[in-house]
This record gives C-alpha cells, structure tokens and sequence, in this order.
C-alpha cells in the first residue's frame, strides 16, 4: 500500500532499522525493488530524481508506482533532490506521498524559506517532507578542519533548521558523496558528528550517497568490460553505525546502477545470438533484486513490513 514517508521512518528510528530508499527510472528498476521487497517483507521508498522525472515522465512514474504500491509492503512515492518548486509543486498535487526539498546549496535562509513553502504546500495533502542542510562532499575532499565545518552538517545549525522548517525528516552531510568514487584513500564517515546531530535532532535522518559499491558486483561488471577504477563506496560497518545513530532512510542508486550494467554487460557477451531485450535484461533485473535485497537484511528493514 502507499504510505507517507513520516509513517514509516518514524518507527524506524525509533526501533533503529533503516528504511532503503531507491532511485528508480523505470519499470526494470521498479520491478526489481518491489521483488525485494515483497520477499523480504520491508517497507520501501521508490524514489524519482528530477533526472528520473525528465527522462520518464511524472506521469509515467506515477502510474507504474501507483500499480506497483498495490501489494502487502509499504510503498513510498518519493521526490529525490527536488531543487525546483514547480516540480515539487507538481509531485503533490500528481500523487507522490513524500518530496525532498533540496536547498543544501543556497544560503541558510533561503533554503528555510523554500522548504517552509513546500512543507506548508505538502501538510495540506498529508505529504511528507525530507529536507537537507549541509553539503554532500568526500570527507577526504575537506582537508582542513574548518572545511569540514563549512561543508559537512552543523549539529546547532540542523537542530535551529529542523525546528523552523518543521519539515519530517532531514537529510544531512557526514562525508558520503553520490555516485561511485566516494573516497579516495581510507573510507570514513563522520559518525561523531552524526551523533551530535541525532541528539538534537529527534527527526529521522537521512544518509545519502550511501552506496557499498559492493566488490562482486564490480568485479562481475569489470569482468564484461566495465572500467570502474577506483570505485569504492561505504562500508557495511559504516551503515550500522549511522543506524544506531539516528539515520532511518538510506539512499541506494550507484549500487543498483552498478548492478544493472554488471548484468546487462554479461548477457549481452554471454547470449551474441539473442535479440529479445526480455531476456538481455533479466540478469540485470535479478542482480538488481538480490543487491536490494542485501541493502534490506543490512539495514534490518527485511521483515518489518
Ligand atoms: O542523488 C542523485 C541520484 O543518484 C539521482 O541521480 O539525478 O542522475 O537521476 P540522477
Ligand atoms: P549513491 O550514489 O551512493 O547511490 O546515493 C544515491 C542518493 O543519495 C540519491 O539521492
Ligand atoms: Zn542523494
């Protein structure tokens, strides 16, 4: 069934499991995801960036999660990094249960000011909001100690934007970055700071960037071709720390990308005499599901649906 974000994150956080929140941009990633699920028995967010929106069509996403959501698991219709208010705007008022509002780059009282709108625009459908303070950036990309404070999330600063925004859950920078080079020597994540943020912020928290960049996934993708160098991406330690302090909603991308062309990659060389796409994308779609299925057991969302 589809539910709100707030529904099933607060919860989480409380009970300290993490909800997986994936980005999808058609029917193949949708299909994988809600497999997981359904046989994990988690609670799941189905997310579409502005990118997924543009590429897909609201309309489309919305129709194909809407059916999608017709199942046992809680299902959340997500905006990810929403940075346009028409877009926003479009979300609610097209059926999406939750919406990011992603002001992280402007100046502190204009990201409070715009994510204030979106809040007021969501409270009067019942919708969800997620909102960010703080940059995403690699750890090792701040070198110095004042850098780190500029960029990465203040704790005072998270609990002031918490209490003026009002908004329901709010995504913060603790040294994750997007896609598959998050770190260029040793991985770290800035739990300390985590822990200070989750103490004054009782809202759940949203990691993002939180990809494993899992290493046979990659082998498998390098073994077809791929050419992933230096990818590396968050520990499993790592994940479990930031869930016994305060994050419940965790947002998977890369790994399900990675997945996919591992997949695609070896059924295209595996099958030369092949030409119906179904079978060229199955592969991908089981190791898409299998990969979303190992995000749900390490997050301990599996079996709290
Ligand atoms: O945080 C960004 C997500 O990975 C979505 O990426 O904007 O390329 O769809 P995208
Ligand atoms: P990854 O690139 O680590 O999968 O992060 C995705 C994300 O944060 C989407 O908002
Ligand atoms: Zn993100």
């Amino acid at each position: 069934m589809l539910e709100t974000a707030k529904k099933i994150l607060v919860p989480a956080r409380r009970a300290k499991y993490a909800v997986p929140a994936f980005n999808v941009n058609d029917l193949e990633f949708l299909k994988a995801v809600m497999s997981a699920a359904e046989k994990m028995k988690s609670p799941v967010i189905v997310q579409t960036s502005e990118g997924a929106i543009q590429y897909a069509g609201m309309d489309y996403l919305v129709a194909m999660i809407r059916v999608a959501a017709k199942t046992k698991v809680p299902v959340v219709m997500h905006v990810d990094h929403g940075k346009d208010l028409k877009t926003i705007k479009a979300a609610i008022d097209s059926g999406y249960t939750s919406v990011m509002y992603d002001g992280s780059s402007l100046p502190y009282a204009e990201n409070v000011q715009n994510t204030k709108k979106v809040v007021a625009w969501a409270r009067r459908k019942g919708v969800s909001v997620e909102a960010e303070i703080g940059a995403l950036a690699g750890i090792e990309d701040l070198v110095s100690v004042a850098e780190k404070d500029a960029k990465l999330t203040n704790p005072a600063e998270a609990a002031r934007f918490a209490k003026e925004t009002r908004c329901d859950s709010l995504a913060v920078a603790i040294g994750t970055s997007h896609g598959a080079f998050k770190f260029k020597g040793k991985t770290h994540l800035d739990i300390k700071r985590l822990k200070k943020i989750a103490t004054l912020v009782p809202l759940p928290i949203v990691l993002h960037g939180a990809s494993g960049v899992l290493e046979d996934v990659k082998e498998l993708a390098e073994k077809y071709g791929a050419k992933l160098g230096e990818a590396r991406g968050v520990l499993d330690a790592d994940i479990k720390a930031a869930i016994r302090h305060g994050v419940a909603k965790i947002n998977i991308d890369t790994d399900l990308r990675l997945a996919f062309t591992a997949g695609i990659r070896e059924a295209v060389h595996d099958l030369p005499k092949v030409i119906d796409p179904r079978k060229l994308l199955e592969p991908a779609n089981l190791l898409m599901r299998e990969v979303a299925m190992r995000k749900m057991r390490l997050f301990g969302s599996a079996g709290r649906s």
